[in-house]
């Protein structure tokens, strides 16, 4: 079987339009548009990265968008600061703390500082504990994201079994939460991996739906897949090459090549998960900006 690849870029491109179209329409409601403040801190060269990206796609749907960039050696006191100012300005509709953030800083105090309703990371208590409860609000993009894709591709998760390999609270965590609510794109039996489990080939072979999120190349291999199951890679790593001008290329979780011969779908590094993540990010502001003014 050689599977079906699952082109990102493309579902990312639809759902830009349909937030570029739901950006001019709040303009043309409130005469201002939604805006999205990102807080860098640090010189982390890939969060940069993502962060440019993040401006980028702003720009394109029309949503304002400003990086407070500040140094590695920012207070815990001085960033809080800077959330706080933000929590009152009206002209944010969200607010996005890059992580990972340098060691001294408490992630978490940083996190539980942002105003949950302009929490479009969706990685708050408050947002977190409703998308736990069946009652999401905001969701992390990248779970958004891998949902997104499912669902464009026609994939019926009613039921299915799903095997999410990792558990961490950005991806494995929300997407377990997502994929088990009933409802559209849902409503599947979800076990979920990590390096506690015992034998995880034996977990992921009975996967009509194997997404990959444990963080290093390779931790999914052919033998793991289940023939015919639709493979979503989160993973982002970075591999030296010297072929390469940057001397490095990106590379996911699964072994590509082998396991594309047994998947029926299968999304590629770069160009699978990545591109959704930052697409539904703008859903995230949008709806963040509508909730603000419609209250
Ligand atoms: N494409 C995107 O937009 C996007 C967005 C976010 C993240 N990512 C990528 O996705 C990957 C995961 O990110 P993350 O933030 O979720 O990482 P993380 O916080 O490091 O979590 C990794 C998870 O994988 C599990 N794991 C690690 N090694 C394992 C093994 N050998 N067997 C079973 N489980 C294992 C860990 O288990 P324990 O809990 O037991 O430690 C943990 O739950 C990374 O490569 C990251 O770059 C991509």
């Amino acid at each position: 079987m050689t599977a079906r690849i699952i082109d990102g870029k493309e579902v990312a491109s639809k759902v830009h339009e349909e937030v570029a179209a739901g950006v001019a329409e709040f303009k043309s409601k409130y005469d201002k548009v939604p805006g999205l403040t990102v807080v860098l801190v640090g010189d982390d060269p890939a969060s940069h990265s993502y962060v440019k990206g993040k401006e980028r796609a702003c720009e394109r749907v029309g949503i304002a968008t400003e990086t407070i960039r500040k140094d590695a050696s920012i207070s815990q006191e001085e960033l809080v600061e800077i959330i706080q100012g933000l929590n009152n300005d009206p002209a944010v509709s969200g607010i996005l703390v890059q992580l990972p953030l340098p060691k001294h800083l408490d992630e978490d105090a940083v996190i539980h500082a942002i105003d949950p309703m302009k929490d479009v990371d969706g990685l708050h208590p408050e947002n977190a504990g409703l998308l736990m409860l069946g009652q999401p609000r905001f969701a992390p993009a990248t779970p958004l994201g891998v949902q997104r894709m499912l669902v464009e591709q026609n994939v019926d998760m009613n039921g299915a079994q799903v095997v999410i390999v990792g558990r961490s609270k950005l991806v494995g965590m929300p997407l377990t939460a997502l994929l088990l609510q009933k409802g559209v794109g849902a409503n599947s039996t979800v076990t979920v991996c990590h390096t506690g489990t015992k034998d995880m080939a034996a977990e992921t072979r009975r996967a009509d739906v194997l997404i990959a999120a444990a963080g290093f190349p390779g931790a999914v291999t052919p033998d793991m897949v289940k023939p015919g199951a639709v493979v979503i890679d989160v993973g982002v790593s970075r591999v030296e090459d010297s072929t390469r001008k940057r001397g490095y290329r990106l590379t996911g979780d699964v072994e590509f090549e082998g396991a594309s011969e047994v998947a029926s779908a299968i999304t590629p590094v770069p160009g699978g998960v990545g591109p959704m993540t930052i697409s539904m990010l703008l859903v995230n502001v949008l709806q963040a900006a509508n909730i603000a003014a419609s209250n």
